[in-house]
């Protein structure tokens, strides 16, 4: 039976990623600081560890494992990554995290190991036109990213990358485009753009305001969590190396964004935009690459993983709501 090993199985993509290597026939070892908020680890095993310390990630990695995925970082929307207030945690636990998890890999001669990117990496200059936003894999040198974060993710690209030239391991980077679905965070001041507007317009009535931060002219892309696990999994069995978008071509507006929230839910808001953490201007998916490397792209469109994620946000929003209500 083949063997995995999920850093972060507690977190959004890390508890869908365990399902999908279980449905897959493999043995699966979860770890991470919590269990999964909204549902339970489909993990044979799950290790409640802070990947900070070197000893927790010696204790979890054996050389058993055929594929181990590192998704585990402190990290959020926009509300978390572009305040500021956290910079100096997202550094120091991120690298951390990534510097213990290869120092361990390494030494237990691990075969093959994913690291999740982000398109935060990129340079702020390449995506102030909303239009017309510059992702191209190349792209990322000159690096400026805009927030802390993303040169995190920048430096441990690099550290994964050395650690193939210098000590043989086969690594493989993904650079997501915000991966949304069910079971992602959607409130608490973590949560994305999608997560925040479906659960605004699931607790509005019908003919009130949402609030928008910005404009809502600032365009994204964003790809549904199946989607994105299709990409994982395709890249971290195949022979590319470099670090290669995950991501979604569909660029939208947040005020698009919120639009199809409200259709999805039959409501019509009215949205005041608000200021707010806004991040770069325009980003969007350049699947050129992995077009051509892996053959692979996204399958649906946004509406339809927006729908999914609308109707269990808006069932969260009710229990939620109905419990507060029996408390009172
Ligand atoms: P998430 O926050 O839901 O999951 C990350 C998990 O890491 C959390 O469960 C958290 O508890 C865990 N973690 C944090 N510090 C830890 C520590 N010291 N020890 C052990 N576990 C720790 O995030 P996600 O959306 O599932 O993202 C997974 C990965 O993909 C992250 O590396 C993230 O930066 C990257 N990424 C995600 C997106 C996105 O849109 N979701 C976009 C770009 C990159
Ligand atoms: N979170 C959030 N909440 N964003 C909002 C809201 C709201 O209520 N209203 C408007 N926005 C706007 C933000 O200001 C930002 O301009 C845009 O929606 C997208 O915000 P997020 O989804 O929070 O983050 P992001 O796209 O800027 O960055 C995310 O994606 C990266 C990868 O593409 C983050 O999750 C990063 O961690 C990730 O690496």
């Amino acid at each position: 039976m083949k063997r995995a090993l999920v850093c972060g199985a507690g977190g959004f993509i890390g508890n869908h990623l365990v399902t999908e290597l279980k449905r897959e026939g493999f043995w699966v070892r979860g770890a991470d600081l919590k269990y999964p908020e909204y549902n339970t680890t489909d993990a044979d095993d799950f290790a409640i560890a802070d990947l900070r310390d070197p000893a927790n990630c010696r204790a979890i990695i054996d050389g058993r494992f055929d594929e181990i995925y590192q998704l585990a970082a402190d990290m959020g929307g926009a509300g978390y990554i572009f305040t500021g207030e956290n910079d100096a945690h997202v550094l120091h636990n991120s690298a951390m995290i990534n510097l213990n998890i290869l120092d361990a890999a390494s030494k237990r001669n691990c075969r093959r190991i994913f690291y999740s990117s982000s398109a935060c990496i990129y340079p702020d200059h390449n995506q102030r036109d909303p239009l017309a936003p510059i992702t191209a894999e190349s792209s990322a040198y000159p690096a400026n990213p805009d927030s802390e974060y993303g040169w995190e993710k920048l430096f441990s690209e690099r550290l994964y990358l050395a650690y193939h030239r210098n000590l043989g391991l086969e690594v493989r980077i993904a650079r997501f485009h915000n991966i949304f679905g069910p079971l992602g965070t959607w409130t608490g001041g973590r949560e994305k753009a999608p997560a925040a507007i479906c659960r605004k317009v699931a607790a509005a009535r019908d003919g009130d305001e949402i609030e928008i931060w910005g404009d809502g002219e600032q365009t994204r892309s964003f790809l549904y969590i199946d989607e994105c696990l299709a990409g994982v999994l395709k890249l971290t069995r195949s022979n590319y190396l470099g670090p290669v978008n995950i991501g979604s071509e569909e660029m939208v507006s947040i005020n698009q964004l919120a639009d199809m929230a409200m259709a999805i839910a039959g409501k019509t808001l009215h949205k005041r935009h608000i200021p707010g953490p806004t991040g770069v201007r325009g980003r969007n998916s350049d699947n050129q690459l992995i077009r051509r490397v892996l053959d692979w792209e996204p399958s649906a469109p946004l509406i339809v993983g927006l729908e999914k994620t609308y109707q269990w946000i808006e069932a969260q929003v009710h229990a939620t709501s109905s419990v507060n209500s029996m408390a009172a």
